[in-house]
């Protein structure tokens, strides 16, 4: 069936089909996607991607080009309300834009002038919201949408000012990654659809407001009705990347491009703990080209924050538990950083693809930590993710088709940013590397990234680049990378690359002494960086009698850690082993931030071990309101 065939039907009858017609589109995209080689590619569609099939929007008839909102923050109500005003760009003779839209309540939509237009709010499907259909009558190539968030909009998160670190203000943030955009934003929300945004935020007088955009009104301007704050984001974005937070929010330069924002009593910690991200910046743009976005800040979040960070153009997102004090956990900076080219430049067409996101990105991460820290941290930061990867893919089992890059179609849109994206992802990356030598595989990267600068780029296109601008035909490069092994089949392949490094043997000794009967304080520790306690801990086997447990907490204090990393660590060979000195302190960690990567997996093991079920629900009852709503979604489903 084609699209232009529905073209011809009656607007008003079509709008009554629209939700069914969404739904066999949809249906029709699943099948697409299990043949990507016989999808014919829509001419306004960037190179070789697939059909999106975790949105409602159909870009080859009409897409949204440009997204103008107007917004008042509501606090009392948790309510966004306001405009959106679209732009859209329309093939002749498209009669309706589709968008996405999960939640939000649509009061009115209309033409530019004013006029309405007819609109249809399709049945919702589990986790992807409701298409709506908007009739174009014609040469309306803007449309207007009044409408609000509801308070249990999943992309916002609405904190009480017990939960800020000042406790005198409210607090709002968004995550828009991965298709949670649509539940504060009526917009296309597929990563495949780039938009620029413009937004004149109204927030209640005292408190900031700022976004993942240029700030064209950086102290507000007084109205009324609150402070108004206005926002534009000149460089096409896909929408996961609209972001926003409002709060008692201050900011401290840290360089001429850079700087972090934070509430005020978190400002000092945050600005000593960045204090290296100018050096990272030029790192990589000495590797990869140019930083594009004008300025790189970075915004300290409250602590349910439910991500270690998140890439938001000129403004990353960071979780508090960051703030280590010794900036030892500042790779994730790099992270984020390095998102700059892979994710927000090039970018992942579908959630399918989400590893050319993640694990090119956890690649360029380890190359910026090893630009401004030196090759012995790079080959550190690089074994522990392998150290990871191999717990993983030994848990999953080496055959299991989930620890292959490639993501199996029917998959939710966070599969395709699952461990095995990030570091089997960063270890596909670092083998090419090795095998093609640095300087070739380098010049490879930075000329993908000129490439496909502001498009999409999917797992096929990914290979045939690699294909055509590094491996060139050269028969014998090819066999040795063995592409098609990393990318569709499971496991880690033989060829794998482990940089060596002097500081992991060592502590590979130690760990040995202890396994064999050493007692702790005897282990030769001096000096170990954070990424040596972790690898550690990481050697440690998963049950450890209570004598090493004394013995490893009396000479290391791994209950006390200030280190949310390596507290983890240790956190999770607490509950293996119930230690009980340690479970005042899980209770603390638990109840005292929201990050999913640390709260997720200790709530599952409490749930699993045969005394922690009753100790979880009586944590959970008193933490889950300081969660973010879709961390404390997956834990509901971990403890039912
Ligand atoms: N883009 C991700 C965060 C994300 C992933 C949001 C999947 C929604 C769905 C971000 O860049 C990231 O990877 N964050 C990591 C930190 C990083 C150092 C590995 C995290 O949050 O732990
Ligand atoms: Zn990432």
């Amino acid at each position: 069936m084609s699209h232009h065939a529905r073209l011809h039907v009656r607007p008003l009858a079509r709008l009554a089909l629209a939700s069914a017609l969404a739904l066999l589109a949809s249906c029709m995209a699943t099948t697409v996607a299990t043949r990507p080689e016989t999808q014919a590619t829509p001419a306004t569609a960037a190179p070789r991607t697939a059909r999106d099939v975790h949105s409602f929007a159909r870009p080859e008839e009409a897409r949204v080009t440009h997204v103008a909102l107007d917004l008042k923050v509501d606090f009392e109500a948790h309510e966004l309300s306001g405009t959106a005003t679209l732009d859209l760009q329309v093939t002749p003779g498209a009669r309706e834009v589709v968008l996405d839209t999960d939640g939000l309540v649509v009061h009115a939509i209309t033409d530019s002038e004013g006029r309405p237009l007819q609109y249809a709010l399709g049945a919702a499907q589990p986790g992807l919201g409701s298409p709506l259909a908007v009739a174009l009558a014609a040469d309306v190539k803007r449309i207007v949408v009044r409408y609000e968030t509801r308070p249990e909009a999943g992309a916002l998160q609405w904190l009480t000012p017990a939960q800020t670190a000042g406790k005198r203000h409210p607090y709002l943030f968004s995550q828009g990654q991965a298709i949670l955009t649509r539940t504060w934003v009526p917009t296309q929300d597929s990563p495949g659809i780039r938009q620029t945004y413009s937004a004149r935020l109204t927030v209640p007088k005292g408190l900031r407001a700022v976004m993942s955009a240029e700030q064209l009104t950086p102290e507000g301007k007084p109205a009324a009705d609150g402070t108004v704050f206005e926002f534009r984001m000149p460089q096409a974005i896909p929408p996961y990347l609209f972001a926003i937070a409002v709060g008692d929010i201050a900011f401290r330069p840290l360089g001429a491009r850079s700087g972090v924002y934070a509430e005020p009593s978190v400002l000092d910690r945050a600005a000593h703990e960045f204090a290296e991200v100018e050096k990272m910046i030029e790192a990589a743009e000495r590797l990869y080209g140019p930083y594009r976005w004008g300025r790189y800040d970075i915004l300290v979040l409250p602590p349910s924050f439910p991500y270690g960070g998140m890439e938001n153009p000129r403004l990353t997102f960071a979780t508090p538990t960051v703030l280590a004090g010794d900036r030892s956990l500042v790779s994730l900076i790099a992270h984020e950083l390095a998102h700059s080219w892979s994710g927000n430049l090039v970018t992942n067409a579908t959630w399918a693809d989400g590893w050319l996101n993640e694990g090119v990105t956890s690649y360029f991460e380890l190359r910026i930590m090893e630009a401004v820290h030196g090759s012995e941290v790079g080959a550190m930061l690089s074994r522990l993710s392998l150290q990871e990867l191999e717990r993983n893919i030994h848990e999953a089992g080496e055959k299991s088709p989930r620890t292959a890059l490639h993501v199996q179609p029917g998959a939710s849109p966070d599969d395709g940013s699952s461990l095995v994206a990030y570091e089997k992802g960063a270890a596909f990356l670092q083998m090419m590397e090795e095998t093609a030598g640095r300087e070739r595989f380098d010049a490879f990267l930075r000329s993908y990234f000129d490439r496909y600068a502001f498009q999409s780029m999917d797992t096929r296109g990914f290979l045939a680049e690699i294909r055509e601008h590094l491996v060139k035909g050269e028969a014998a490069l090819e066999a040795k990378l063995r592409i098609d092994e990393w990318v569709y089949g499971p496991g880690l392949p033989s060829n794998v690359f482990r940089p060596p490094t002097d500081r992991f043997v060592k502590v590979e000794a130690q760990a040995q002494s202890f396994l064999k009967g050493a007692p702790a304080s005897s282990l030769v520790t001096k000096g170990w960086w954070t990424q040596e306690w972790q690898y550690f801990l990481g050697l440690l086997p998963k049950t450890l009698s209570s004598a090493q447990m004394a013995s490893l907490d009396g000479a290391f204090h791994f209950t006390q850690a200030g280190n949310s990393e390596v507290h983890f660590a240790w956190l999770e060979k607490v509950i293996a082993n119930r230690y009980e000195p340690a479970m005042p302190a899980l209770e603390t960690f638990l109840t005292s931030q929201g990050r999913g990567k640390f709260v997720r997996p200790l709530y599952k093991q409490l749930k699993e071990s045969d005394w922690g079920a009753p100790v979880a629900k009586r944590i959970y009852a008193q933490a889950r309101p300081l969660y973010h709503p879709v961390v404390a979604g997956q834990v509901d489903k971990i403890l039912q």
